[in-house]
């Protein structure tokens, strides 16, 4: 029995779906892709939802729609995917990491306030937040805090009540990447739809699919609109082909990719609950796991929607041993996330070290996802931790 570490849930449906598109000559920008997106808003609440081609082009759109620009700063979590950071670097402004809680991986809100009063009080205060160089552009052209982009990190959603009362006592704009969690809730709210920009996902391992693929919920009018031009190469209402109103991309999702995505969410409920049913079974066979911590959630977390599973180990475990020694016995695991700040290109620019986010670091260094899918039956969920409890044996730290 060969165990994956992920695999997309698709059935003949979902496959016929995208065959009918292709026998049609409408292969981009047609009727499936408005059916994608209504989807979305009826799914979330949402008023608006725009289907991009990722999750990166989502979030990079929110930016651009946000308004954020050269020198402006972005509080963020160094605890997530890189491109929740590499969409403000696309726009040279400056992302301020802070660090995360310690149990859900979410960033830590106190932190957060912290880093927002002191940034907007400026002067001496800043010092403690910002990174240690800055890059060239952003040298003398530093503004005042713009946006915070919160991550919902594995399908749980961050604490958006303390979020909102930061962003409206300064007046700041919240990006929800929420790539990891259709379907998550807060406090009985749709994820997605807890800052003024949610985005979703669609990469193979997520719950729902197109292959590639993103999707922005928004209630914004305005900012609909502009999202809507700047993914179809800042093409306005009324422009023609070749008229380009807005300096834009080609964030498109095609036909065939919506047809899949549509197809799917009309499956959304079975799909989130045979990943829920995974999520128990893995929480009831490592319960006799002594030195494994299952995925923690919190109060305000009322659903989350299982992206991934991740494990975190005692500190008397080799983590990097335990995942080799399970790579050995054929169980895929990964590391997850690798903390952004220590990502070479971030050391580059901003001069990061080791020790600069040590929640995050801790949560990095002893995080490991396992294989996941909707897909997986209990079988091999046991096979997964019996790998494991042999496993740790071996991947004992301090093992004479
Ligand atoms: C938290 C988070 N943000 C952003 C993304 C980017 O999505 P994509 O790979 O579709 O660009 C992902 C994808 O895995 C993610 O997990």
């Amino acid at each position: 029995m060969k165990i994956r570490m992920s695999s997309p849930d698709l059935t003949d449906a979902d496959r016929q779906a995208v065959l009918d598109v292709v026998k049609t000559p409408n292969l981009s920008m047609g009727p499936k892709i408005e059916a994608f997106e209504r989807a979305f808003c009826e799914f979330t609440g949402a008023k608006y939802a725009i289907g991009v081609s990722s999750g990166t082009a989502g979030l990079h759109l929110c930016v651009r729609a946000a308004g954020i620009d050269v020198g402006d700063i972005v509080v963020t979590s160094p605890f997530s995917f890189v491109s929740s950071t590499s969409v403000l670097l696309f726009e040279k402004a400056l992302p301020v990491s802070v660090d995360v809680d310690p149990v859900t991986g979410n960033i830590d809100p106190d932190l957060l306030n912290q880093a927002v009063e002191d940034l907007s009080f400026g002067g001496e205060r800043t010092r403690r937040w910002l990174p240690r160089r800055l890059p060239p552009v952003n040298q003398g052209s530093l503004k005042s805090v713009k946006a915070i982009l919160p991550v919902d990190v594995f399908g749980q959603p961050a604490d958006y009540d303390a979020i909102q009362t930061i962003a409206s006592q300064y007046d700041l704009v919240v990006i929800e990447d929420s790539c990891e969690a259709l379907g998550g809730e807060y406090k009985g709210r749709p994820a997605g739809t807890l800052g003024d920009y949610g985005v979703f996902a669609f990469y193979p391992n997520k719950q729902v699919t197109t292959g590639e693929g993103g999707m922005i919920v928004t209630d914004d009018d305005q900012a609909a609109d502009f999202m809507r031009a700047l993914r179809n190469q800042g093409r306005a209402p009324g422009d023609t082909w070749l008229q380009h109103t807005h300096l834009g991309y080609n964030y498109r999702l095609d036909e065939m990719s919506a047809a899949l995505g549509l197809s799917q969410m009309d499956r959304l409920k079975d799909l989130l609950q045979k990943r829920e049913r995974v999520a128990d079974w893995y929480a009831h066979h490592l319960s006799r796991i002594e030195e494994v911590t299952p995925p923690q959630l919190v109060q305000n977390t009322t659903r989350v929607s299982w992206f991934v599973y991740v494990i975190r180990v005692a500190q008397t475990i080799d983590r990097d041993r335990l995942a080799q020694v399970l790579k050995e016995k054929e169980i895929p695991v990964r590391p997850y996330f690798s903390p952004i700040h220590l990502q070479p290109y971030m050391q580059k620019m901003f001069g990061f070290e080791l020790g600069d986010f040590p929640v995050t670091e801790d949560l990095g260094n002893r995080s490991l996802a396992l294989p996941f899918s909707g897909k997986m039956c209990e079988e091999e969920v046991v096979i997964v931790c019996q790998r494991i409890s042999e496993a740790l044996v071996a991947a004992q730290k301090f093992a004479s």
